[in-house]
């Protein structure tokens, strides 16, 4: 069975121009990514704030056309413009602020159909009939249907986000941060609810997170970005239990749910280099305490290396360490303990 998603050397670069005489200038948010996932799994897009994974979840679901690469979706090529409408509905999307996608003036009800009055023909007893059914599956009552989103807390909000983008029986949902803007109490049940989902209906996920807890969680393989590229991709049970990346290292260290260090500012290695200025070796060598001339000069390849993908000169050095976090850098956001199954 070929993957639901197979993305190839994706690329997306904005280009801005500061003045009238300027040269425009080129940022490459997302610089030759490739990953698939089969249907049922979850791949999980980790890295800090600016590296470029909501621009790679636009590209899936083709808000963005890429620069350059290929996608298939549904064994159909995506980038195909004749393939757009019907591949439109077979991605979903899920943000992190739900109350910022749900139309305050629509009761939830309305809301849930609403993408069946634009995609379908059903008449409105059978729209009404879905959407209480999804809501059941989401853990909402039928008493909700005619209520507005402000009346929700933030994780039935959530619950009702994830309805909305199953109503046309997506194959694949992409969930950016989906529950960053949750209390932890609350983000284990949306994560728990994602899990059934995701079962009763073979759903594939990509779902992107900073927080390697919740990756920790629910993810089966994970691809780790710096600045637009991968630098570590595989299973996840390797790169977590082992991380060959030293970026993947740090990021690590810097979780305590996961057995990292509890001060991550202290350890501070210095800062992301703008995405204007990328460095011409490995992208991560202003921060890598392992930084060596040939990291400077040579931009290290994304090879196979202890059963995933890495981006590192000297990976197979880290294979044989006991396995241990070497290193920290500050995290994007302050990290959050486990949520508990
Ligand atoms: N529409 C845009 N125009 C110009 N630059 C953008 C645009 N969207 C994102 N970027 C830049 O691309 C990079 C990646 O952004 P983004 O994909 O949002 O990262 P992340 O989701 O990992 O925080 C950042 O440097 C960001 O400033
Ligand atoms: S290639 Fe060099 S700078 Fe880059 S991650 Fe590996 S050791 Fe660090
Ligand atoms: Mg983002």
């Amino acid at each position: 069975m070929s993957p639901l998603v197979t993305a190839k050397d994706l690329v997306r670069v904005y280009r801005s121009k500061s003045g009238p005489l300027s040269k425009p200038q080129e940022l490459r948010a997302v610089g030759g990514v490739s990953f698939s996932i089969d249907a049922g799994r979850t791949l999980a897009i980790v890295g800090e704030s600016g590296c470029g994974k909501s621009t790679l979840a636009r590209l899936i679901t083709l808000i963005e056309k890429p620069d350059a690469g290929t996608l298939s979706l549904d064994g159909a090529d995506a980038l195909d413009p004749a393939n757009a409408g019907t591949l439109r509905r077979t991605v979903q999307l899920v943000f992190q602020n739900p109350y910022g996608s749900l139309n305050p003036r629509k009761t939830v009800g309305q809301i849930l159909e609403e993408p069946l009055i634009i995609n379908t023909s059903l008449r409105k007893a059978e729209r009404q009939v879905q959407a209480l059914a999804m809501m059941q599956r989401v853990g909402l009552g039928p008493e909700h249907a005619r209520r507005y989103p402000h009346m929700f807390s933030g994780g039935q909000r959530q619950r009702i986000a994830i309805a909305r983008a199953l109503m046309l029986q997506p194959k694949l949902l992409i969930a950016d941060e989906p529950v960053s803007a949750l209390d932890v109490s609350v983000q284990a049940q949306v994560l728990n609810l994602l899990l059934d989902l995701q079962q009763q209906f073979g759903l594939a996920y990509m779902f992107i997170s900073h927080d390697l807890a919740v990756v920790q969680y629910l993810a089966h393989d994970v691809l780790v970005m710096y600045l637009g590229l991968a630098v570590e991709h595989g299973p996840k049970d390797l790169i977590f239990g082992k991380p060959l990346h030293p970026y993947t290292q740090a990021l690590l260290a810097s979780t305590p749910a996961l057995g990292g260090m509890r001060h991550p500012h202290k350890m501070a290695k210095g800062e992301v280099p703008s995405p204007l200025d990328v460095p011409k070796g490995c992208v991560f060598a202003t921060r890598c305490p392992h930084v060596t001339d040939l990291c400077r000069a040579e931009r290290p390849p994304l090879r196979p290396v202890g059963g995933r993908l890495v981006a590192c000169h000297y990976a197979e050095r880290f294979l044989d360490e006991p396995a241990q976090v070497v290193s920290s850098i500050p995290a994007a956001q302050s990290p959050r303990p486990q949520p508990s199954p």
